[in-house]
């Protein structure tokens, strides 16, 4: 080993984290039932193997280096009332819709990473949500406590990561089926998009890239190639990714990959730390400082250069590709000033990352209705603004991480079709932040398409 490499970290456990502060987590009132719940879990299958979360970092490595994508998006918040097959179904159809016309667009693959299938705990600004005279603790998504505002439901309740286990556990098994079973046949999302072109105010403005798209499928088949025989055609590579906020869940999953003795964590292929919860001697990055899967960390605004560099040597020791992802999520306002020295810094210090951007969390506001929402031109503003902060630095800008969902909601302002805020009460479906709807999420697709190719 040479004198730069740095030493494996050989005290590490899965429970290191538990002598770190940890910020964000819930006061489980019953110690005992804690124990039970981890036990259980303990014993529990693994939900992906760690061969797995080894092809996406090379995958990842491929980004980072310029020859990838990344479209990382699904709930904010998965919930227990919404599991259905249907609801999974529809999220994943229009992740698969994005990502072809990304991939059109930017001319390399898109690599697909879900908020899904373990994405149930939730950091929040306020520890206690007041309504009128009231005030409770705040919901901590489904693995914690329960939505409604009541006493009783906002007590944490372990047993309800084992809860989130199993609908992660069912939720995979039906994504595995539809990715590899044909229902994310090129030709077949291919079709939705020229329906949602032909169909849809926004989507008539994206009638020449989708007849380009339908151009070089029938080039391709006129020229021999059978489409409905080519595997790479009919058939996708689906992550799984979270939050990784509740340690003690996440400890329980992480297992040792028999093949190479590391410890991965075995909850989802991808994790992510976020941006409450990011702090270089904090326990969330003490834990995944030890185990193998590639990992995300959100940025907001504050974060500094020094900050940014330590993650990377905390979290990117080996300098390896595909291992770190970097987040931004600066807000429009604030992208174009804040990314740029972030940018300079860890390329100084010689981390592969790769760079996605957010443009979500930085951009949510109360409307004076009282809805919390997100404005889709406020979203279109910090992607151009992150572009070109990439573009000026001479960094690829490797991918966009999103809160969207299948359904027809009425959460966001703006898009073509304009959801306005009187729009807002119609169906305002989320557990947490405003997701677009599958038509905001298309529009987004084709206008990063556009960033892309200026
Ligand atoms: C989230 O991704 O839902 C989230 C809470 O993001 P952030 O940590 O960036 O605020
Ligand atoms: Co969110």
């Amino acid at each position: 080993m040479s004198a730069s490499e740095p030493l494996p970290d050989l005290a590490w456990e899965p429970s290191s984290w538990q002598q770190c502060a940890a910020a964000q987590v819930p006061e489980w009132p019953d110690p005992a039932a804690l124990d039970a719940a981890i036990n259980e879990l303990r014993a529990l299958p693994p939900l992906v193997f760690a061969g797995e979360a080894r092809s996406l970092q090379q995958s990842l490595a491929r980004v980072s280096q310029g020859e990838g994508f990344l479209l990382h998006a699904g709930d904010c918040a998965e919930s227990f009332a919404e599991f259905s097959a249907d609801n999974i179904r529809d999220k994943l159809k229009v992740i698969l819709q994005m990502s072809v016309a990304l991939t059109y667009s930017t001319g390399v693959p898109t690599l697909k990473i879900g908020r899904i299938a373990g994405q149930f705990a939730k950091p929040r600004s306020s520890p206690v949500e007041r309504r009128g005279d009231v005030e409770l603790p705040s919901f901590r998504g489904d693995m914690v406590n329960d939505f409604a505002f009541t006493r009783t439901s906002r007590v944490p309740d372990p047993h309800r990561m084992v809860r989130g286990y199993h609908q992660a556990a069912a939720t995979l098994n039906l994504l595995r089926a539809f990715t590899k079973g044909g229902f994310a046949d090129l030709n077949q999302v291919h079709q939705w998009n020229l329906e949602f072109v032909r169909t849809s105010r926004q989507g008539r403005r994206y009638d020449d890239i989708s007849a380009e798209i339908d151009r070089a499928l029938r080039f391709m088949s006129a020229c021999g190639i059978d489409l409905g025989a080519e595997v790479q055609l009919h058939q996708v590579d689906f992550y799984t990714s979270h939050e990784a906020l509740l340690l003690w869940y996440e400890e329980a999953l992480t297992r040792r990959d028999s093949l190479t003795n590391d410890w991965y964590d075995c909850s989802a292929h991808l994790l992510w730390i976020g941006e409450r919860t990011r702090q270089p001697d904090g326990a969330h990055v003490e834990f995944l400082a030890g185990v193998q899967n590639p990992i995300a960390v959100k940025l907001g605004p504050d974060a500094t250069p020094d900050e940014a560099v330590a993650l990377c040597r905390r979290l990117d020791p080996g300098h390896t590709p595909g291992r770190l992802t970097f987040v931004s999520r600066m807000g429009a306002k604030r992208v174009r000033e804040s990314l740029p020295p972030l940018l300079r810094a860890v390329h100084r210090a010689g981390h592969p990352v790769v760079w996605a951007c957010d443009p979500m969390h930085g951009n949510t506001f109360q409307h004076e209705n009282g809805y919390k929402t997100r404005d889709f031109d406020a979203v279109i503003a910090e992607l151009d603004g992150f572009f070109t902060a990439c573009r000026a630095a001479n960094v690829w800008p490797g991918g966009v991480h999103v809160e969207l969902t299948g359904d027809d909601v009425t959460e966001c302002l703006g898009g073509a079709e304009e959801v306005l805020p009187e729009h807002l009460d119609q169906r305002y479906e989320t557990a947490c932040d405003p997701r677009l709807n599958a038509r905001q999420s298309l529009e987004l697709a084709f206008r990063l398409g556009e960033l892309v190719r200026q």
